[in-house]
């Protein structure tokens, strides 16, 4: 039996406010979060693309049952960041959301590149990059102040705990069919460096078109402990399954589970 729970929720971005006026020192994160929510939909697809062609490798079936989970849930978190990913583009209307797709397009045409002309060893390795660099920032966000000031209410509590539920998946499939430490931190590390290299130019673009400068700050404690999460995922040791779990992530998950079942 999984331990992964799958919770069909969409929220509701019709009405949302796109508050970007934010004091300096929270525009990175501001712009850095937005523009994660801007791969999603392209991202999210490709992870589920990878695993459906690493399922008919998969002789492991509980292995295999927790790759089902974690694509619907990817399956849901896409879904619910097109919506909102809709209210940022309307909010920069004209030119700057023409700029933003024309971002979201080059991403699709990597991805899909990716699934037709990449070896699943290399697709199942960027995914498990992905995935890695993804838990140390849940786990962070999740242990310090979340995304109260972040657009987009609790699309980002939501996505980050599942993000935390189905950790060990990526790394067990890669485990499975590869296995290869040297190749998971080389491959893992050019996957990071390609997805953060999108959320920089959507990032840059939006930032553009508010006409400020991006701040020089030192890191807060939340992305120190990112940092020294994501420093821990490249140890020849390491496996998501030893992470600790910050307090209340299980009622967040638990709370969520209620909201899917009333929806
Ligand atoms: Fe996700
Ligand atoms: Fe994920």
């Amino acid at each position: 039996m999984s331990d992964i729970t799958v919770r069909k929720i969409r929220f509701s971005f019709e009405d949302l406010p796109i508050d970007l006026d934010v004091p300096d020192a929270q525009l990175p994160k501001l712009l850095g979060t937005l523009g994660l929510s801007m791969t999603m939909p392209y991202l999210e697809p490709y992870l589920i693309r990878t695993m459906k062609v690493a399922l008919k490798r998969i002789e492991d079936e509980a292995l295999a049952e927790d790759v089902r989970r974690f694509s619907q849930q990817e399956g849901h978190h896409y879904r619910n960041h097109a919506n909102l990913n809709a209210r940022i583009r309307d909010h920069f209307g004209g030119p700057v959301a023409a700029e933003l797709q024309a971002i979201e397009a080059a991403l699709e045409d990597d991805y899909q590149r990716f699934t037709r002309g990449k070896s699943l060893r290399f697709n199942v390795a960027y995914a498990e990059g992905f995935e890695a660099m993804t838990c140390a920032f849940a786990l962070a966000s999740a242990e310090h102040d979340g995304f109260e000031e972040i657009p987009g209410g609790e699309i980002w509590s939501w996505h980050m705990a599942e993000e935390i539920e189905h950790r060990t998946v990526a790394f067990d499939v890669y485990d499975h069919l590869v296995g290869s430490y040297a190749y998971r931190v080389a491959v893992g590390t050019w996957s990071q460096w390609h997805y953060l290299s999108y959320i920089r130019r959507f990032a840059r673009c939006m930032q553009q078109a508010l006409g400020r400068p991006l701040p020089r700050a030192p890191l807060d404690p939340a992305a120190r402990t990112a940092l020294r999460n994501y420093l821990r995922t490249w140890s020849p040791r390491y496996n998501p399954r030893d992470l600790p779990i910050p307090e209340g992530v299980s009622e967040l998950l638990a709370r969520y589970t209620e909201m899917a079942r009333a929806s």
